[in-house]
């Protein structure tokens, strides 16, 4: 019989005996059970780097690939890796051709790296932004309201063309859900291209390319998947493959005035010399996943314990969870309010940095403190090797430290 999920899975991540990770979002682990794998990928890369690199490695990555397309139910040709989220954002937005004046619409809760990346695109092809405000705990149906109002208001302008949009399936602070599915509908009402950032996406939620049909996506796999840090995979739709090149060029560059034109997108995307044993584990990873459960087994008890985990710490603090009327906002990240006084004189930074580094080196956890909307809160993530009572110790960690920031 399969154990139950909780702490006696803590013993099949390489983790500390007595770290308390409250943060998999952040870095996300990969378990002890993918170890002699990449053991095994490095032994031969180093036994006989010509054959690895010349011939080996390329079918592998297709195998892991084609692994990915499954669970992100898209056509593996549309596939490609990239060493993380960042990198895949940045491959997308500087190698599409935008026009001076061109809109970019995006939110102001967007991952700092995409958003710089998007100031960069500012200045570098003059294009415009046109950020949506989100103060949360937010409706979903506000999110699209408040999307549609920012097109209509900048459509009825005479300056140029919203061109596409980034959005997040699970925005990182606050750790929550956005409506991903209606607003890349309402794109397409548009004519807007959608550009969906994924990065806490798969191993978190359930997700169906083929339903969605955005126009870019990628999804870390070293988040929630459980492989090594450096995989994340970029999904483009065949209609705009012509238009993107990794920021890194290769020897398989080429230009396509046709934008449908895919024929090197999948040659221009091979990594060169880099670790890609990451890569190799989207496999191995997935069959971990599928010997203790599966897929909805971890989801439901993540999400689960994230609910219940989130109820728990806000009543130990007399607090609230961030949550919307219909309670689409919290997966496996929850957001408790912390009730910090105005009394206090620290800057904000300060606050944040209070926590981050007390709850590692003083308690051997991890404390994800932000401001949002005014107010103070924690992110907490779930975990299949977490159980209620790891959200307790976190919630008397977080009274501790209360008491010592208000002295
Ligand atoms: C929503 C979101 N997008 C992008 C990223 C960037 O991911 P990476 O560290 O793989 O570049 C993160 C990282 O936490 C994220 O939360």
């Amino acid at each position: 019989m399969k154990k139950s999920f909780g702490r006696e899975y803590k013993k099949e991540f390489p983790f500390e005996e007595k770290y308390l990770p409250l943060s998999h979002g952040s870095y996300g682990a990969y378990p002890k059970a993918l170890q002699p794998i990449i053991d095994q990928y490095r032994q031969r890369a180093e036994q006989h780097p010509d054959r690895w690199n010349r011939f080996e490695v390329r079918e592998l990555i297709e195998d892991n690939l084609k692994r990915a397309a499954t669970l992100l139910r898209c056509d593996p040709k549309d596939l490609v890796f990239d060493l993380n989220a960042s990198t895949a954002a940045n491959n997308i937005l500087r190698s599409f051709p935008f026009e001076e004046g061109d809109k970019i619409l995006c939110y102001q809760t967007a991952y700092v790296n995409c958003d710089k990346t998007l100031e960069f695109l500012q200045n570098y092809k003059k294009v415009e932004l046109v950020r949506i405000n989100l103060s949360y705990p937010i409706e979903d149906d506000d999110v699209i309201r408040l999307t549609r109002e920012a097109i209509e208001r900048e459509n009825a302008k005479e300056s140029g063309k919203i061109r596409l949009c980034m959005l997040d399936v699970i925005t990182s602070v606050p750790g929550v859900c956005k409506p991903y599915k209606s607003l890349v509908k309402l794109l397409k009402e548009y004519d807007i291209l959608s550009l969906v950032d994924g990065a806490h996406s798969l191993g978190h939620v359930e997700l169906n390319l083929t339903e969605l049909d955005p126009d870019f996506f990628f999804a870390n796999c070293h988040k929630w998947l459980f492989t090594p840090r450096g995989c994340t995979v970029l999904y483009v739709a065949k209609r705009n493959q012509g238009f993107i090149h990794p920021t890194v060029i290769n020897y398989a560059f080429q230009h396509h005035p046709d934008p449908t034109d895919g024929s090197t997108f999948k040659e221009e995307h091979l990594p060169g010399v880099v670790d890609v044993i990451p890569f190799l584990c989207v496999g191995p990873a997935l069959d971990y996943r599928e010997s203790i459960g599966g897929e909805e087994a971890i989801c439901e008890y993540n999400h689960q314990l994230a609910v219940e985990g989130g109820k728990l710490v806000a009543n130990m603090l007399g607090t609230q969870v961030m949550e919307n009327s219909t309670k689409t906002l919290t997966a496996n990240m929850v957001n408790i309010e912390l009730p910090i006084p105005s009394t206090v004189k620290l800057s904000d930074y300060e606050i944040t940095r209070f926590f981050m580094k007390k709850s590692i080196f003083e308690h051997n956890s991890i404390l994800n403190v932000y401001k949002n909307n005014g107010k103070w809160w924690v992110r907490l993530c779930s975990q299949i090797y977490l159980e209620l009572d790891d959200f307790r110790l976190a919630g008397e960690i977080i009274i501790k430290l209360l008491k010592e920031l208000e002295q």
